[in-house]
């Protein structure tokens, strides 16, 4: 992920007046503009990040790869996102010359909860990793297989009030990441995000949206399974404060729209053909995937609402998510119990976990009867 450059710039700019603020401001942006200077090849790339910023060498570094097979299988509370389906009033595109980002002014700020977190997080941007063709690009790494393009929705937790302040705590950021995945058709969606690429292909070049789209409108539709860690920023300063949390469902976008993000030239004017940074080691650290698979071994799911069968339903994207994916598939498709990459399926469940997810259950059916 890219740091939180553009929070500042954005700050420098609207405050005007005060000209001592500003130049104080004009500073700082200065500077952190320096302390971003990094890229992917040569004598600024990865390998030689360390040689400036100490954090990049630690031991809880990201990305990973993750195996699937060495996950630990958990029932983790309901992620609760908020305003994710509010259009914001305005929203950015800019260059930064690592990658593009999105900044939005919303009337509701989108905050993400629950799952592993604790405490409410607040959006701060969001912005892509990609590679020079389709066969790479992402930035974790599943089975050791990377996808072309990877989504970063970047946030701070509340009590810290910024991204460059949530820095300083081990639980300041988290980071929803999206994988995508190559498809015949353009994805409408990204349309004019697509279009307006062509308005930033400088560094420092930024454009507005016409029809600002709302964050459920860039992101898959499964927002129960997922895999979750703690790790770092993937850019200078890699700083170890980010809890991620990897959806499994890949956003699809066809080769042309993915194709369109190579076109941006870097801070040179180079083209920015990659910038996903290496794998780094997991150390001690343990992976979480979050499923529903349990809840279905207790076999209360006929217990629940009937509308609990038909999937996740991103309209219902302010109410506790996991309540409406909770059951879905498990008659459909036996099959949905093997991972779809080696067909394994998944380590056996203790007995702990079984009580885990009947409390979780309990506590699902509790709130869908009080909805
Ligand atoms: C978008 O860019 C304009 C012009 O640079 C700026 O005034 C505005 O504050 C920006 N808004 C957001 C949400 O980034
Ligand atoms: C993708 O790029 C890599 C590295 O440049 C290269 O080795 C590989 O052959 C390319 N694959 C395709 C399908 O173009
Ligand atoms: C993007 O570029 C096109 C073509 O140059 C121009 O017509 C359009 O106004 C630009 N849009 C924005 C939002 O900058
Ligand atoms: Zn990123």
């Amino acid at each position: 992920m890219a740091g939180a450059g553009g929070k500042t710039r954005q700050a420098a700019r609207s405050s005007g007046g005060v000209m001592l603020i500003a130049s104080i401001l004009v500073l700082s942006v200065r500077s952190f503009a320096r302390a971003q200077d990094f890229g992917y090849d040569g004598a600024k790339g990865p390998s030689h990040w360390g040689e400036q910023y100490n954090s990049c060498t630690g031991k809880h570094q990201s990305p990973i790869n993750i195996n699937s097979l060495d996950v630990k299988k958990v029932n983790l509370p309901p992620l609760v996102f908020h305003g994710f389906d509010v259009a914001p009033k305005e929203t950015n595109l800019t260059n930064n010359g690592h990658t593009v980002f999105v900044t939005m002014d919303s009337e509701v700020t989108p905050t993400v909860a629950g799952g592993p977190l604790s405490g409410v997080y607040e959006y701060s941007q969001l912005h892509f990793h990609w590679g020079d063709n389709d066969t790479f690009g992402s930035e974790d790494m599943i089975d050791n297989h990377r996808f072309p393009m990877e989504l970063h929705i970047v946030f701070f937790k509340q009590e810290y009030q910024n991204a460059r302040t949530a820095l300083n705590h081990p639980d300041g950021l988290t980071v929803l990441a999206f994988f995508f995945e190559i498809a015949p058709e353009d994805n409408p969606m990204y349309a004019e995000f697509i279009e307006l690429l062509g308005n930033v292909t400088e560094s420092h070049q930024s454009a507005r949206f016409d029809v600002p789209p709302s964050l459920k409108e860039l992101i898959a539709e499964d927002l129960l399974h997922y895999y979750t860690y703690d790790g770092s920023l993937t850019t200078p300063p890699c700083s170890e404060v980010v809890t991620w949390i990897d959806f499994k469902e890949p956003i699809l976008l066809s080769h042309a729209q993915v194709q369109a993000f190579r076109a941006l030239q870097d801070e040179e004017g180079h083209p920015l053909t990659h910038n996903f940074r290496p794998v780094q080691p997991l150390g001690d650290r343990v992976v979480l995937f979050n499923t529903d698979e349990m809840i279905k071994e207790v076999d209360l799911d006929k217990d629940l609402p009937p509308e609990a069968g038909e999937g996740v339903d991103t309209n219902k994207l302010d109410t506790p998510i996991k309540a409406a994916g909770v059951g879905s598939q498990s008659a459909k498709d036996p099959n949905d119990r093997k991972h779809p990459r080696n067909g394994a399926p998944f380590p056996s469940v203790n007995h702990w976990s079984l009580l885990t997810s009947a409390m979780v259950v309990v506590t699902l059916l509790f709130q869908s009867t009080i909805e």
